[in-house]
């Protein structure tokens, strides 16, 4: 039957998702498959219903996309897709949420300040660094794509910090800081069936992997093989699985680490539900290392569409 990609969405990753749909649509295109592109951000979702596509490929990124409610509506419409369900879609787009449920699991994360906007007074946001020690990370959330965060060096940069924050969401997530070696690992598939794919190690210039660096420029080394010790590379995978599964994941996903330089000991920072599918993006290059090609993993996940 027909399958519709949905792509593009109303969040600040939309032009990521653009990105992201045009890859999936050729690759599933060039197998045969009946493709057409569907962005909620100018149609109804009820269109897809009336339309007969009998199955649904998420490649939103983001708010209206990656948390649960384009889920929620393909629930209602009966409509199979790909990736997890809506709550743990929900959880994982939520970067407090998601650390809550580790936490209760007993998974490594790095330690929080989470402050609303009432709470973001100059006493509360000076008290941050004594907590958190500096530097430290201050970040929208509920974003993606490295958007809206910054590096946080000193108590002077707090403020400006928290205002770039702020504009994409009231809530601020303050996380320390580990200095170390950042890594991804996609999982994919469900229940007994997950596994976890090869780890990429990244190198970004001066350590920064921001918006830019990850889609527009080539700036970025990335190790796939990763290039760890093989006992620190399966000890990665075993946590990104224990995640994955911690949030109740489905289909697939990508979760983002930190490997502590001073002692090794890796901490996830999150879960990505609906990871990115561009040309600079990491599910495919570690599929790929693993003897998958883009256009089988779209065939894969496609095939795991489910309600
Ligand atoms: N949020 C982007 C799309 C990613 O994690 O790949
Ligand atoms: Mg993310």
């Amino acid at each position: 039957g027909r399958v519709a990609v949905l792509m593009g969405g109303t969040s600040a990753e939309r032009e990521v998702s653009l990105m992201s749909g045009r890859g999936v649509l050729a690759a599933l295109r060039s197998r045969g498959v009946d493709a057409h592109a569907f962005d909620p951000a100018e149609r109804d979702m009820g269109e897809l219903r009336r339309e007969g596509f009998a199955r649904c490929f998420i490649t939103l990124h983001g708010r209206h996309g990656e948390d649960g409610t384009v889920q929620g509506a393909l629930e209602l419409l009966g409509i199979p897709y790909t990736g997890p369900g809506v709550l743990a879609s929900a959880i994982a787009m939520d970067k407090v949420m998601t650390k809550r449920m580790w936490i209760a699991e007993g998974l490594p994360t790095p330690r929080y300040v989470c402050l609303t906007p009432e709470q973001q007074t100059h006493e509360r946001l000076r008290a941050v660094p004594d907590t958190l020690g500096l530097p430290l990370i201050v970040k929208p959330p509920h974003e993606g794509s490295s958007i809206g965060v910054s590096k946080v060096n000193g108590y002077s940069d707090m403020q400006a910090a928290v205002a770039l924050s702020a504009r994409y969401e009231p809530e601020v997530l303050c996380e320390e800081f580990i200095e170390g070696e950042e890594v991804t690992c996609p999982v994919l598939g469900t229940g007994a069936e997950a596994r976890a794919l090869p780890v990429i190690r990244i190198e970004a210039p001066n350590g920064a992997y921001d918006y830019q660096n990850k889609y527009f420029t080539d700036e970025v080394k990335y190790h796939c093989p990763s290039g760890l010790p093989e006992a620190e590379e399966r000890e990665i995978q075993r946590l990104v699985l224990a995640s994955y599964r911690a949030l109740g994941c489905r289909g697939w996903g990508r979760a983002d680490l930190m490997i502590r330089a001073s002692d090794r000991k890796p901490f996830l920072l999150e879960i990505n539900t609906s990871p990115g599918m561009t040309g600079h993006s990491l599910v495919p290059m570690s599929a790929r290392a693993a003897g998958l090609s883009y256009e089988d993993l779209c065939l894969l996940l496609l095939a795991g569409a489910a309600l």
